[in-house]
């Protein structure tokens, strides 16, 4: 019997595209950059099943021109809004993702870039590479306290709540929003649910973990920005469009807030000639919370049993459209 056909977007671990092999014909793309959108069309029509990323856009027409053998959608990345998910729920084609792998990588991360924002690391590593280094002064790279400060989580999943967990043992006290009050959580750790409004008014840093959706886009706007401090920092490792970049670059220009740590653009990759790249208090990286080696060989892992299971019509270990799961 003839394998079924598979297109995995990018090179992931040697060990699981070996495993694909076993039950499939692999189309792999092993470039670096994504393939364009013509390339994506036409390498997928007629696969039973795609491991894909977030930078691929899987929609409608993508589904139409694969047509009807798809069986299984595998993105490496707990976030997926990249996918059409009703459609492929219409369609009965499960979506795999990779939830709890990365969380606590990803919690880390966001956290690194709070200390890093706050306590300007980035800024006086460029001074001293430059030789600006002088001498101690008193008044020279004065950055914000974390230790006692107020943490806002907006967002309260599970990299929400793992970043909650980290600021403990800086004493901080954690406010949190999100459309859900998570009281099973609130007796596992103190923390206080809050508005929005509030969570803004209050916090001395905003670390953003909602998933990007029509509400959360454009969360962060210039209204936002003027309800928060004068001393606060935002982070956002969660996706780049939940930030109006503009309404982030007047509020850094202007000293409405006092930093900003971004592992997250809009769009990615940001355009060198970004306004925002001219601020010193705006520290980007690139997307890279989740870049351990064992957590990105773990979700390498999780996408290809997802695909497999997929392929072989059984249900997927972590399943987006539950419903239709199997
Ligand atoms: C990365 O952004 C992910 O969603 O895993």
């Amino acid at each position: 019997m003839n394998k079924p056909k598979v297109l995995i977007t990018r090179n992931i671990f040697a060990e699981d595209i070996e495993r694909i092999k076993e039950v499939a014909e692999v189309d792999l793309w092993v470039e670096e950059l994504p393939p364009p959108r013509e390339a994506l069309l036409e390498k997928s029509k007629g696969i039973s099943g795609i491991l894909c990323l977030i930078t691929d856009d899987i929609d409608r027409e993508f589904m139409d021109n694969v047509g009807p053998k798809l069986k299984v959608i595998s993105q490496i990345a707990v976030g997926y809004n990249n996918i059409d998910i009703a459609e492929a729920t219409r369609r009965r084609i499960p979506v795999g993702y990779t939830p709890d792998v990365l969380t606590h990588t990803t919690a880390d991360f966001a956290f690194a870039l709070l200390m890093a924002t706050a306590r300007l690391v980035v800024p006086g590593y460029n001074a001293v590479q430059n030789g600006l280094w002088k001498t101690w002064h008193p008044l020279h790279f004065l950055g914000q306290d974390v230790y006692g400060s107020t943490l806002g989580i907006v967002g309260m999943g599970r990299i929400g709540f793992e970043m909650a967990r980290r600021s403990i043992g800086f004493n901080m006290n954690v406010v949190y929003y999100d459309i859900n009050r998570r009281k099973d959580l609130e007796d596992e750790i103190r923390m206080k649910y809050v508005s929005f409004d509030e969570l803004l008014e209050t916090s001395d840093f905003v670390s953003i973990h909602v998933d990007l959706n029509p509400i959360t886009r454009n969360m962060f706007d210039d209204d936002q920005f003027t309800q928060m401090k004068e001393s606060s920092v935002i982070i956002n490792a969660a996706r780049g469009p939940i930030i109006d970049h503009m309404a982030l670059y007047r509020a850094l220009k202007e000293n409405k807030i006092y930093a900003a740590g971004l592992d997250v653009t809009d769009p990615e990759p940001i355009p060198s000639n970004h306004p925002l790249l001219g601020l010193d208090n705006c520290l980007i990286v690139p997307h890279i919370a989740s870049a351990s080696v064992a957590t990105r060989k773990a979700m390498s892992k999780l996408a290809t049993t997802n695909l497999i299971n997929g392929l072989m019509d059984r249900p997927l270990s972590t399943c987006v459209n539950l419903e239709i799961n199997g």
